[in-house]
């Protein structure tokens, strides 16, 4: 059955890349041509796509074959902003406002909607376009987990499989060596990675944003440790932990970025300290982008699929401004506008913190 209103539609990712992305692309593709009859316009690289009008009709055969696949067929930009776009003239450099000319984009293609995935910055975007006129739908990503509005954002838990692999194989070079080994993860200003994988990989200390930090404690958790004859410790650190009173630890800052702080180096600063302050060898890793790349575990394709089909299933009823999100095991939909207001961080009262402080892991308070 093809739903009135609608004849083609366009689809961009937008933001980081993360494992998933590619299963939505397949599920809204498939959905709407298979369930609908409509047309599906895939918009290259995010947001520059649709500024610089690059895009091209996706098929089934487009998308087949790619449910298992990592990273967006369709390519992904986390600078593009239409409405911050950088303009070059001579030696300055302003930023303008170019949404008039992506809105005509959208037009010229003669799209009847656009499904947008990604996470909150990508999103809120999106929400300005629709309150420009753009029929917009919304679907979460992102491995960071801290999107508001939905208990679950697909690429996160291949994200913490594979940081808690990370910490399995840094537990047994660190046990042989008798080092405190520090594994330093992604997630921005909130700490779901390190505390779903810290807990799963048995770290003894998991620092997390929403937890600042005491060094004493730190440093007393590895050297009680040694004393009770355990060699080693394993800790895992969010990228934007931090010591209390401190500031995060900053990798560069990027201004073409709508996140222009590059968060970083955290482990590498523990480290150190930690061996002079304690006297045991002490060694960080960084696991950065592959928590991002490869394939998806089932989990995050099944997520992937029932919110590219959702999608498609809300823009047919022409719930506009939504965005798909899981609320428990249940699929409803939210307004974007309400999504992206702030970010989700980790509850303090959260119960995987409290199972963890119950088996006596630290959060270095
Ligand atoms: O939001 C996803 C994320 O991977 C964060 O966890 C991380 O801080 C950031 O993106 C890294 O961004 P970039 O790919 O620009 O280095």
């Amino acid at each position: 059955m093809k739903s009135k209103n609608l004849r083609k539609i366009g689809v961009l990712t937008g933001g980081g890349d993360c494992p998933g992305l590619n299963a939505v692309i397949r599920a809204v593709t498939k959905t709407a041509l298979y369930q609908y009859g409509l047309r599906v316009w895939g918009i290259e690289d995010g947001y520059e796509g649709l500024l610089d009008k690059r895009g091209h009709e996706l098929t089934a055969e487009d998308v087949s074959g790619i449910l298992t696949h990592g990273g967006t067929i369709l390519g992904t930009s986390n600078t593009a902003n239409p409405f911050y776009v950088p303009v070059i003239r001579g030696r300055k450099i302003s930023y303008e406002d170019h949404s008039e000319k992506a809105c005509r984009h959208f037009l010229e293609w003669e799209l009847d909607g656009l499904i947008v995935i990604g996470g909150e910055g990508t999103l809120a975007i999106a929400q300005r376009l629709y309150e420009k006129g753009i029929p917009v739908v919304g679907i979460p990503k992102t491995i960071d987990n801290d999107l508001s509005e939905t208990d679950y954002t697909f690429g996160f838990k291949t994200a913490v499989s594979i940081a808690t692999d990370a910490l399995d194989r840094l537990h047994t070079t660190g046990a042989s060596h008798h080092r405190v080994m520090i594994l330093e993860v992604m997630g921005r200003n909130a700490g779901w990675i390190a505390l779903y994988a810290g807990t799963a990989g048995g770290a003894d200390i998991i620092l997390i944003p929403e937890i600042p930090f005491r060094l004493e404690t730190v440093y007393n958790e590895v050297k009680h440790r040694a004393q009770s004859g355990k060699r080693f410790s394993l800790i895992i650190v969010a990228e934007g932990a931090c010591e209390k009173g401190k500031s995060v630890v900053i990798r560069k800052k990027d201004k073409k970025n709508p996140y222009p702080v590059k968060l970083g180096g955290v482990a590498n600063n523990l480290a150190d300290k930690i061996e002079q302050a304690t006297g045991i060898e002490s060694r960080a890793a960084i696991l950065g982008h592959i928590q991002r790349g490869g394939s998806p575990i089932p989990y995050d394709r099944n997520v992937g699929t029932l919110f590219g089909y959702y999608a498609v299933e809300l823009m047919v009823e022409g719930k506009w401004g939504h965005m798909v999100s899981l609320d428990g095991q249940r699929i409803r939909s939210v307004s974007i506008k309400d999504a992206v207001r702030t970010i989700k961080k980790v509850p303090l009262n959260h119960p995987l913190i409290k199972a963890a402080q119950a088996v006596g892991t630290s959060f270095g308070v």
